[in-house]
């Protein structure tokens, strides 16, 4: 009896204790500043159930986040909740998605391209019309990657004559790959498959892929050539990937790109890097993206004129782009892939996706030290690459 007493007295003195104990950190707690800081109550909830987007791409981004999320995807395979439920991606048919045409809500007032881009969405596999399937047979250091239209033969030759001649230059081996899709009759386009074939035959360097080459599948030209540098030249161990109308300094790159540290040339991913940009809402724009379509702003991304990647940034773009929906500014969209993996496009001054001043485009020196130019015509791109050749030319 005396043993109970004795030990309910110990339980009632302990508890007391930390009754007072309590009381002492809580009323501490409440005065002493840098424990207040240290504890953070969150304001608001930090998780928020998802809610159906009222755009269009960004309801398409919900399903892919779902399919691949790897514990929602396990509960059943195919699972999507109720409100996704209207919405379907699919990676193999590549009919025209009518569904789309109640889905985004002003469909029917949307500018054609819109409607063009909106029914193929869901399609990013179109078969490869010319192929050069042993072009990097010998592994390059640089992978030289121009998006062309087939009408720009004019550019295509100044390129292979000027920045692109491929081969060895400054002792690194140099592959350069034209990428082309389809110009349709549909379009009123004359018919020059004739002369792309012969093109093709003498230089062995295009690539062509049948799907309809517009502004706005410039995206599906991005998610091809991913694939292809995947099947057709993973051992290249950099890629520049760029419009025909731009000059690249050929030699400023490979010296920049032998100058890199191992570690920062494994993660390599610069350009002329556009930073806290989102999408134009004024109709008359180029880049005009209705908010049936998008919400929200963009990643950081490097403008499409040119920009400069390692192997392993390629091969993680690759697995990322197959998680990211289809967007029809295939620069933007690259910047979304990069972001899903973790990834961000550095900026390099040497990129001048805008020009440089008036004053120095005459000047042989103003060249000297940069990556790219753009715009520049054949003619330039010829005059400025031999400008870079003169055996004397002598610039501070
Ligand atoms: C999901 O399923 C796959 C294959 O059935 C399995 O390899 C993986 O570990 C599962 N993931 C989780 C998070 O349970
Ligand atoms: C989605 O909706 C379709 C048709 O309404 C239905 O057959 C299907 O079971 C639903 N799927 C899921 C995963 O809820
Ligand atoms: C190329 O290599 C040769 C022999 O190794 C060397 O003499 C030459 O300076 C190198 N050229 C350049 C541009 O690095
Ligand atoms: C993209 O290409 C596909 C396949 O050729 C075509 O059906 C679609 O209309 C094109 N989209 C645009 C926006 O041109």
């Amino acid at each position: 009896m005396a043993l109970l007493r004795m030990r309910l007295k110990v339980l009632v003195t302990v508890m007391t204790l930390n009754i007072f104990v309590f009381i002492l950190v809580s009323r501490n707690a409440g005065r002493d500043k840098s424990f207040q800081d240290k504890v953070r109550v969150p304001s608001k909830p930090f998780w928020s159930r998802m809610t159906r987007s009222s755009g269009y791409w960004n309801r398409q981004q919900q399903v892919l986040d779902f399919r691949y999320n790897p514990i929602l995807a396990n509960l059943s395979a195919g699972y999507l909740p109720d409100w996704l439920n209207e919405t379907r991606v699919s990676f193999d048919a590549c009919r025209p998605d009518t569904g789309v045409t109640t889905q985004v809500k002003d469909y029917n007032s949307l500018p054609l391209r819109f409607k063009d881009f909106l029914l193929y969405m869901h399609c990013r596999y179109y078969p490869v019309l010319v192929d050069q399937p042993d072009i990097c047979r010998e592994s390059p250091f640089l992978l030289l990657a121009v998006k062309s239209l087939a009408p720009h033969f004019d550019r295509r030759q100044a390129i292979r004559e000027s920045w692109g001649r491929a081969g060895e230059v400054a002792n690194r081996t140099v592959v350069t790959v034209f990428l082309l899709g389809q110009t349709m009759a549909g379009d009123h386009h004359p018919d020059l498959s004739a002369m792309l074939s012969y093109e093709s035959d003498q230089h062995r360097d295009i690539i062509q892929w049948d799907y309809r080459d517009s502004f706005f599948n410039l995206t599906i030209k991005e998610v091809l050539f991913l694939d292809w540098i995947q099947t057709r030249c993973p051992g290249a161990s950099f890629i520049f990937k760029g419009d025909d109308d731009v000059f690249v300094n050929t030699y400023a790159i490979l010296n920049f790109l032998g100058g890199l540290s191992p570690t920062k040339a494994a993660d390599l991913f610069v350009g002329d890097v556009i930073t806290n940009a989102g999408p134009h809402r004024d109709k008359k724009v180029k880049y005009f993206i209705p908010e049936s379509m998008y919400i929200g702003s963009y990643p950081p991304y490097a403008g499409g004129g040119g920009y400069l990647y390692s192997a392993s940034i390629a091969a993680r773009l690759h697995a990322g782009s197959r998680r990211v929906a289809l967007y029809p500014i295939d620069d933007v969209y690259t910047g979304m892939c990069l972001m899903k993996m973790g990834l961000a496009p550095e900026k390099h001054r040497g990129f001048k996706t805008f020009n440089i001043e008036e004053k120095y485009r005459t000047s042989p020196c103003a060249y000297k030290g940069l990556m790219l130019v753009h715009p520049r015509t054949p003619q330039e791109m010829i005059q400025i690459w031999s400008w870079l050749n003169l055996p004397d030319l002598n610039c501070q």
